[in-house]
């Protein structure tokens, strides 16, 4: 099949998963708007269509709380193929949501797709740098109360990462018990050899049961948190996105927001250098309930390479690591590097790698001039997509694909990654 066959199968693969205006990331498994997926599919559709690029965005940040949360789930529509839907979760917006968030790709999606947009869109444009910029003031205030410089996940689906075996420990304090009875749906689309455990699940509903307890009330939710991580991903994440919100801020918005959003960016860039593991090579989480480190080698403990955070020495060592993981044999970059306790190498974030994931450290890998690399992770990507079809995600030992099929997320890192060199490397843009 050619390139421009794959090209046509991943726009089918939007097609089918677009639910009038938004995409739910694949059907039956996950029925909904989800926040991280839909940011990827707005920088996909914005390879050939700008204005279906800005819907997705604009559907999603319809489900923005008012203090500038945004949901990782907007329930636009019912379906019972999903557990918990709106009524386990119990919120209060004009649209359902769930009632926490997901890495905050919004204003890197906002960027890349400003970067490919005429004058005509720059309205929508400016309404949507907007819901960022709230967005981010909502992390630092709800997140990052404390001004350390690292926010906060109260919740293991905040991560998107739900399974990493760097939650296992501090995971370990939630109880098992709940109040909502438990009617998992996942296990009967996908097998339960690929998905979290039932135990898991015990604690991830025991949060959700506590925080509604709560009334999501983001103070309360900080003060009573069993759960409370400074997870590297969406840290790095979180810190590429005000980069581009600066810049956004520049065309947007006004030179006191800049100015703001320049000391975020500072407080953060100092928060993840004081995450640096030497001895790995890598940043890495923190369990903020007893102050440990979450000594796990992760794919997301790389992601700071997106960032203007490491310094070129550490990107030098962050770039040695993933080396050296492919040296062992891996299908670059697995979720969790194969020997760390934990490691499973079918089990959703245990170990599988994302196409996601690999296109933001490829990225990265170009910003900080380690181009080799990025290239060997963008053309295994792509190829072992049109191998293996638009998969959730590949077993890093086997390379085979695994997980759900027809994946919105997978499609939107297919157009990118088909396309030139220019948004893989944004600097030769
Ligand atoms: C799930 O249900 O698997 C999600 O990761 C939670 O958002």
């Amino acid at each position: 099949m050619s390139k421009s066959d794959h090209v046509a199968r991943a726009r089918a693969v939007l097609a089918a998963n677009d639910r009038g205006g938004y995409t739910v990331p694949t059907h039956g498994l996950y029925p909904f708007q989800w926040n991280w997926d839909s940011a990827f599919v707005a920088m996909g559709f914005a390879t050939f269509d700008i204005d279906r690029a800005l819907k997705e965005l604009e559907r999603l940040i319809e489900g923005q709380w008012d203090d500038g949360m945004i949901p990782h789930i907007i329930f636009h529509a019912p379906s019972d193929t999903y557990f918990p839907g709106p009524e386990v979760w119990g919120t209060k917006h004009r649209i359902p949501t769930s009632g926490i968030t997901q890495p905050p790709v919004l204003a890197i999606a906002l960027a890349e797709i400003n970067a490919r947009a005429g004058a005509e869109h720059h309205a929508r444009i400016a309404a949507l740098y907007r819901a960022a910029l709230n967005n981010h003031r909502w992390w630092a205030n709800a997140r990052d109360p404390e001004g350390g410089g690292l926010v906060a996940i109260l919740h293991n689906w905040e991560s998107g990462r739900d399974n990493s075996p760097e939650w296992d420990r501090p995971f370990a304090r939630v109880p098992e018990t709940t109040t909502t009875a438990i009617r998992r749906r996942d296990t009967g689309h996908v097998d339960a050899s690929m998905r979290p455990r039932d135990d898991d699940y015990r604690r991830y509903i025991h949060l959700v049961d506590a925080y509604r307890a709560l009334n999501w009330d983001p103070a309360l939710m900080w003060f009573k948190a069993p759960f409370k991580v400074a997870d590297i991903g969406i840290n790095a994440i979180l810190l590429a996105a005000e980069e581009s919100l600066l810049d956004l801020s520049r065309a947007y918005g006004s030179e006191p927001e800049s100015r703001e959003i320049e000391t975020r960016i500072a407080r953060q860039r100092a928060g993840i250098a004081g995450v640096w593991n030497a001895e790995r090579g890598q940043f890495q989480s923190r369990d903020l309930i007893d102050g440990t480190k979450l000594d796990v080698v992760t794919s997301a403990g790389f992601l700071p390479l997106l960032t203007g955070a490491p310094s070129q020495a550490q990107a030098a060592e962050m770039a040695k690591a993933m080396r050296s993981i492919a040296a062992d044999g891996a299908m670059l970059v697995p979720s969790t590097a194969p020997g760390q306790q934990g490691f499973e190498s079918k089990r959703y974030w245990r170990g599988p790698v994302w196409a996601v994931v690999n296109w933001m450290l490829a990225r990265g890998l170009f910003r900080h001039g380690e181009t080799a690399l990025a290239d060997v992770i963008l053309s295994d990507t792509r190829s072992g997509i049109e191998r293996a079809g638009f998969c959730e995600y590949f077993d890093p030992l086997s390379r085979e694909g695994l997980g759900g099929e027809g994946f919105s997320w997978t499609a939107a890192i297919y157009l990118l990654l088909a396309e030139t060199s220019r948004t893989a490397r944004p600097e030769a843009a």
